[in-house]
């Protein structure tokens, strides 16, 4: 027993408790009982109803002591507000990525055969996409100084050279073929000290690495008109939770888009689904668990480092596709116990 890996669940909010208990399930199967042990904890809206606020000192002391982290998803309806001074449930999500040192924001996005069809987008633009979103998850708009007054608003967006490089490293190491680096260098200055600074560390880290840059909006366009010439893309902080979204629909469901977020070799990662907690079918039981089990599946890879479990975990839900599941968000109606049992049956 003690030597089982000790797994944080965070399960959230809407979905995510269902999506975490079939995970368990799956993950149990995938490494062998009692291999990991799984301790779950109050987080997000869930928290806020307990203690008030989205994450706890406990909640964090009990993440920073795991060796990984699997978050499932926060927010809804009860704690939607307007007022800056009520809390919120992705406070809970910003604190633990910034307290946990996450800067890099893996998200990959492959065409999977099976799902061809389920795109909305045309078959022949989508075949043959494999790309890797790396997104800058800790800096930008998203951690910089806000102002409120009854008339006016402001969120600054900051970027150190230091910041910039450690995530450039991430992508040109993950690079098979190319890196793009997407800013806004034409408007912003932090996307000219970004582009300046990507350039910089590729001519003296990554000579090797194709590097190419695209403006935002330009990506944006191309990610539908063009997605399987990209292979890594590395964005600033928005600009990759944008992004990332659009290219979800190159699987054909935005649950199906599974996040590996990295950056401190000192403690845990933290895997959770791109998606949000869909409080329109929480507690139904027929939200499509797939993304969480690709993250789970990151998390047996970097998390871990065991690298035939995640494969397996990962091939076996290709299988499961290949056979025939389709959740309701894929134009079927497998609910999560029978996507669940098509993943299990085919390990
Ligand atoms: C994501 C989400 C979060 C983000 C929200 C819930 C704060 O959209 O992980 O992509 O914007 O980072
Ligand atoms: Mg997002």
């Amino acid at each position: 027993m003690s030597d089982a890996k000790l797994i944080a669940t965070l399960p959230g909010d809407g979905i995510g408790p269902e999506i975490t208990e079939v995970t368990k399930t799956v993950l149990n199967t995938v490494v062998g009982e009692g291999r990991l042990r799984f301790e779950d904890h109050l987080f997000g809206g869930a928290s806020i109803d307990a203690h008030g606020i989205a994450l706890t000192d406990e909640t964090l002391a009990a993440c920073k002591a795991a060796d990984a982290v699997l978050l499932a998803a926060v927010g809804g309806p009860k704690w939607d507000t307007t007022n800056p001074d009520d809390p919120r449930p992705e406070q809970g999500l910003l604190g633990i990525r910034k307290e946990l040192g996450l800067f890099a924001n893996l998200r990959p996005v492959r065409a999977i055969d099976a799902l061809i069809e389920a795109s909305p987008l045309r078959p022949e633009r989508i075949k043959g996409t494999d790309l890797l979103v790396v997104r800058e998850l800790t800096g930008g708009i998203y951690f910089g100084e806000k102002t409120r007054t009854e008339t006016t608003a402001s969120d600054v967006c900051a970027y150190s050279t230091e910041e910039v490089e450690r995530i450039a490293r991430t992508a040109f190491r993950a690079a098979t073929r190319k890196v793009t680096s997407v800013d806004k260098a034409n408007v912003l200055e932090t996307s000219r000290l970004w582009r300046e600074t990507v350039v910089r560390v590729q001519a003296t880290e990554f000579p090797d690495v194709v590097l190419e840059h695209l403006l935002v909006d330009n990506a944006a366009m191309q990610l539908v008109s063009n997605p399987s010439d990209f292979d890594v893309i590395v964005t600033e902080n928005m600009f990759g939770d944008i992004l990332s979204d659009e290219a979800a629909m190159i699987t054909g469901s935005i649950g199906m888009l599974p996040s590996a977020s990295l950056g401190n070799p000192d403690g845990p990662g933290l895997f959770e689904p791109v998606h949000g907690s869909a409080p329109d079918i929480a507690g139904q039981g027929i939200a499509n668990p797939l993304a969480m089990f690709l993250s789970a599946a990151l998390m047996l890879r970097h998390g871990l480092g065991w690298e035939s479990e995640a494969v397996a975990l990962e091939s076996a839900v290709d299988r499961a596709l290949a056979g025939g599941l389709r959740t309701p968000d894929l134009g079927g109606s497998a609910n999560t116990a029978e996507a669940t049992e098509a993943v299990l049956s085919n390990l």
